[in-house]
C-alpha cells in the first residue's frame, strides 16, 4: 500500500490554494475534468478537499452557465500558453473577472462525480448540504450545453474546439483541423510553453497549434457564445463521448435529487431527447462502435477510438452492442496490448508516444472499467484496472502510458507529465474498492 500513500502525497504536492493542478509545471492551474476526478479520489479519504476543490471550480461559472476549461487562480504562473490574457475571457460579460477563465469548456463530470460522493458520504450532513448547493449549478451547467450547443435541438450539444474534448490531438479531428486555412496574419503571433516543458514527439506538432489558436480567436470574436460560432466554425462536432458523459450525469443528477427530494424534472426532459438521438446518430454498425458525428459536413467520423467504449458508462447501448465494444476491448488485450489504448492500434494514424493518438490515459481507464461493470462484463473490467495498476507499478504516476506490451518491457517510464494528479486519483480510487 506504499503507492497509495504515494499517490496521495502527490496530490498534496498538487495542492494548490483550495484545487489541484494537474502537474506542476505543465498545468499549472485548475483544470475542470481533472479537478472532478481528483475529488472522486480525495473524497475516499478526506471529502472536505473534494467539497473545496468542486467549490473552487464553481467560482468560475460563468453567468451563462458555462464552467471553463482552466480557471487561471494565478496570474504570476508563465509557463502555460494560451495564458488568460490570450483568452480575454472578459470579452463576455457574464465571465468572472476572478478567477480569470479560458472561455471554452471540458466534459460534464460532475453529475456522476457529486453522486459518487453523496452515495459514499450519506451519513455525512455537510456533504449532502454541500450536494444540495452545487446541484443547481450542475443543472444550470447542463443547461448551458442544450442552450448555447445544440442549434437543431437534438439532445445532442457540439463542441467548436478539440480542447473541448479533453482528448486534445486525437487523430479524430484531423479532418475538421485540415480545412482551416492558416495564411500570414490569419492569427495573432503566440508563443509555445508545451514542447520546452514535454518532449516534443509526445505533444501536438505546430500546424495543430496554430488550427488550435484560429479557434481560439473565433471563440473570442463571437465572446465565446454567440450562434454565429455554429455558422461559422469550420470545427463543429458532437462528441460521443462528451455527450456520453452528459448523459451519464444527467442520470446521476435524477438519482441525486430522488435521494435529496430535490426537482430534476427539466434534467429528465432533456435525457429522454439525449438518450434516444445518442443511440441512432453515432453507432456505427460496421464499426462495432459509437462514433462522433460531423456536424458542419454532415456526417458520422469512422474510427475506433476510446470515446466510442464511454457509452458503456452512460448505459446507453443494449446487450448485443454492448458485447460488441467489449469483444473490441477483449480482443485488443489478447493481441498484446494493455488497455485501453486512446486510438485504433490497427489505423495508419496510430502513434504510441503521442498525445491522444494512441497512449493509455487513466481516468479513461476509471470510466470504462466502470461501464464494463455496469454490463457485467466482469473479466474485461478487471483487466482494465489491472493493466492500469500494473502500467503505474511499474512506470510511475504519468499523465500517460505505452500500450503495446512488449515496447512497455523496454521502458522505465510512462509519457508525458510525471507525478500527475488525476493518474495517482484514478488509482486510489480503484484500489479503494467502492
Ligand atoms: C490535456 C488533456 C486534457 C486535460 C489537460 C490537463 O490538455 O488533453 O484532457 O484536461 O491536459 O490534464
Amino acid at each position: 500500500m506504499r503507492d497509495l500513500e504515494l499517490a496521495k502525497q502527490i496530490i498534496k504536492n498538487n495542492w494548490r490554494d483550495g484545487f489541484s493542478v494537474p502537474t506542476s509545471k505543465l498545468y499549472p492551474f485548475q483544470w475542470m475534468w481533472d479537478s472532478g476526478f481528483v475529488a472522486l479520489g480525495t473524497a475516499t479519504y478526506d471529502v472536505k478537499m473534494s467539497m473545496t476543490e468542486i467549490g473552487k471550480l464553481f467560482s468560475g461559472q460563468w453567468e451563462n452557465g458555462m464552467i471553463p476549461h482552466i480557471l487561471f487562480h494565478s496570474e504570476n504562473e508563465h509557463t502555460y500558453f494560451p495564458n488568460f490574457d490570450f483568452w480575454n475571457s472578459q470579452v463576455n460579460k457574464g465571465a468572472p473577472t476572478n478567477p480569470k477563465s479560458s472561455g471554452i469548456t471540458q466534459p460534464a463530470v460532475f453529475g456522476f462525480i457529486l453522486e459518487d460522493i453523496l452515495k459514499n458520504h450519506w451519513e455525512n450532513q455537510e456533504v449532502k448540504d454541500f450536494v444540495k448547493g452545487i446541484f443547481p449549478k450542475v443543472v444550470n451547467y447542463h443547461r448551458f450545453l442544450y442552450d448555447y450547443r445544440d442549434p437543431n435541438q437534438e439532445g445532442l450539444f457540439f463542441i467548436y474546439h478539440p480542447w473541448e474534448s479533453g482528448r486534445d490531438n486525437s487523430p479524430l479531428w484531423d479532418e475538421s483541423m485540415k480545412n482551416i486555412e492558416i495564411l500570414p496574419g490569419t492569427i495573432p503571433p503566440y508563443e509555445r510553453k508545451d514542447t520546452a516543458l514535454s518532449n516534443e514527439n509526445q505533444r501536438p506538432t505546430q500546424d495543430k497549434y496554430d488550427r488550435y489558436v484560429y479557434l481560439l480567436e473565433l471563440g473570442k470574436k463571437y465572446k465565446y457564445e454567440g450562434k454565429e460560432i455554429a455558422e461559422e466554425s469550420p470545427f463543429l462536432v458532437q462528441d460521443n463521448m462528451m455527450n456520453a458523459i452528459l448523459i451519464k450525469s444527467n442520470d446521476s443528477l435524477i438519482q441525486i435529487a430522488e435521494d435529496l427530494g430535490l426537482d430534476a424534472g427539466q434534467v429528465i426532459e432533456w435525457q429522454q431527447l439525449s438518450k434516444s438521438n445518442f443511440d441512432q446518430k453515432f453507432w456505427n454498425e460496421e464499426l462495432g462502435m459509437y462514433v462522433g458525428y460531423d456536424l458542419r459536413n454532415e456526417k458520422q467520423m469512422l474510427h475506433k477510438e476510446i470515446g466510442g467504449i464511454v457509452p458503456l458508462f452512460a448505459s446507453i447501448p443494449d446487450q448485443g452492442k454492448a458485447k460488441r465494444i467489449n469483444d473490441y476491448l477483449q480482443n485488443l488485450s489478447s493481441r498484446g496490448y494493455y488497455l485501453c489504448p486512446s486510438y485504433d492500434v490497427d489505423s495508419p494514424n496510430f502513434e504510441s508516444m503521442r498525445y491522444w493518438r494512441g497512449p493509455i490515459w487513466p481516468q479513461m481507464n476509471w470510466m470504462v472499467h466502470k461501464g464494463l461493470l455496469e454490463y457485467s462484463f466482469d473479466e474485461t473490467a478487471g483487466i482494465v484496472k489491472d493493466d492500469l495498476i500494473t502500467l503505474i507499478h511499474k512506470l510511475g504516476f504519468y499523465e500517460y502510458f505505452e500500450a503495446q506490451k512488449e515496447v512497455v518491457e523496454t521502458l522505465q517510464k510512462g509519457y508525458g507529465g510525471n507525478n500527475f494528479s488525476w493518474t495517482a486519483s484514478s488509482y486510489i480510487h480503484l484500489n479503494t474498492n467502492r
